[in-house]
């Protein structure tokens, strides 16, 4: 039987609540599809660190190598300097672990989660692959004479030719197994950057251009950053497979996740082909419903259904997309966020009892 081991780090605000759901259906497919996992509880947190005063530790982030993966619920904390914990456990994960690709789809289950006017699930169904460990999330910056009137602040894209032709490799063999699945959009990989105005962005250009070359069935697209939001909008059915830089991909997948039925619903896996690898939901920590039972739990169940076809298990991630796919078609849930009426605890129990054949 294949045995797993998993890293949780449930870390603040409503992270907590949506993962007790994700690892409720977890233990539920696991039962059916008949694999073993171990779960490795981790504390680090906002929440943690105002009581310990403790960020993430370098040998911990050599532990997390020998996992097969880790789950993540949300990091950030009001009452914490904004961004250190999230650097340190989120950015510790994705740079400690070279996870060089956030993989973020952006599918809509049902037309009444879409704000968009006349476009419905077969037009919303696409994939950004936004590169994960460069651009201007580098961290290489800083400030000089801080706090004077003569401040100065650097902060620094980094584009390696490594880095992008990586995500452009990622993002062609997912245009190519999208069309072999069938998906009706298939074999498109559309590059988005701001090339025009940025321009040593033009690395992007050459080293996608350059890994096209290896797939000539795959078409190619090209759209600036803001053109890209504007065909989000008006043409969503446009996009098959989207590949872009770090900070492009943070903006618009959180504009993704609008398009296809919230935050509460939007899951991310952040990935090294081959390596231990992390999933999440796109959502923060969301403090204002924290401990409330009113959080939508779907984008972390979307986490474990990724993480599980990650981790080979593809008959189990299908199971748990249909159920949550399913469940949102049913029209029981009017909405993927704190407004549903659901609390989370209920949510998680009707993916369950779908995932057992039941309604
Ligand atoms: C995300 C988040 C993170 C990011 C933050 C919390 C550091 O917005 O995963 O999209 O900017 O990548
Ligand atoms: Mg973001």
């Amino acid at each position: 039987m294949a045995s797993y081991d998993i890293g949780v780090l449930a870390g603040d605000g409503i992270g907590p609540e949506v993962t007790h759901e994700a690892l409720k259906v977890l233990e539920a497919v696991a039962a059916i599809e008949g694999f073993a996992y171990k779960l490795v509880e981790y504390p680090y947190s906002g929440e943690h660190y105002l009581k310990t005063k403790e960020l993430v530790p370098d040998a911990v982030i050599d532990e997390w190598r020998t996992l097969d993966a880790v789950l993540l619920g949300a990091i950030g904390h009001p009452d914490v300097e904004p961004g250190l914990v999230e650097r340190s456990v989120i950015l510790g994960l994705r740079f400690g672990l070279d996870l060089y690709i956030n993989l973020r789809p952006i599918k809509l289950y049902a037309e009444h989660l879409c704000p968009l006017k006349d476009k419905g699930p077969e037009d919303i169904d696409f994939v950004v692959v936004r590169e994960n460990t460069e651009g201007l999330y580098s961290q290489i910056g800083g400030h000089l004479k801080k706090g004077t009137p003569d401040e100065v602040s650097i902060v620094n894209g980094v584009y390696t030719w490594k880095g992008c032709e990586r995500a452009s490799r990622y993002a062609f063999e997912l245009a190519q197994k999208r069309a072999r699945e069938g998906e009706p959009q298939g074999r498109r990989v559309t590059l988005v950057d701001k090339a025009n105005a940025l321009r040593p962005h033009d690395i992007w250009t050459r080293a996608f251009a350059a890994v096209a070359q290896e797939f000539p069935d795959v078409e190619t697209d090209h759209a600036y950053v803001d053109a890209c939001c504007m065909w989000m909008i008006k043409n969503p059915e446009w996009f098959d497979v989207i590949v872009t830089t770090n900070m492009f991909g943070d903006i618009i997948t959180d504009l993704g996740a609008m398009i296809q039925g919230g935050m509460g619903i939007a899951a991310s896996g952040n990935i090294h082909p081959g390596k231990t690898s992390m999933f999440e939901p796109i959502h923060g920590s969301a403090p204002k419903h924290a401990g409330k039972n009113v959080a939508c739990p779907l984008g972390a169940v979307g986490a474990v259904s990724m993480m599980l076809d990650f981790l080979g298990e593809a008959s189990g991630a299908a199971r748990v997309e249909d159920a949550v796919a399913d469940l949102l078609r049913s029209g029981e849930v009017p909405s993927a966020d704190a407004r549903s009426g659901i609390p989370t605890s209920v949510m998680g129990d009707m993916v369950v009892s779908r995932l057992r054949g039941g309604s």
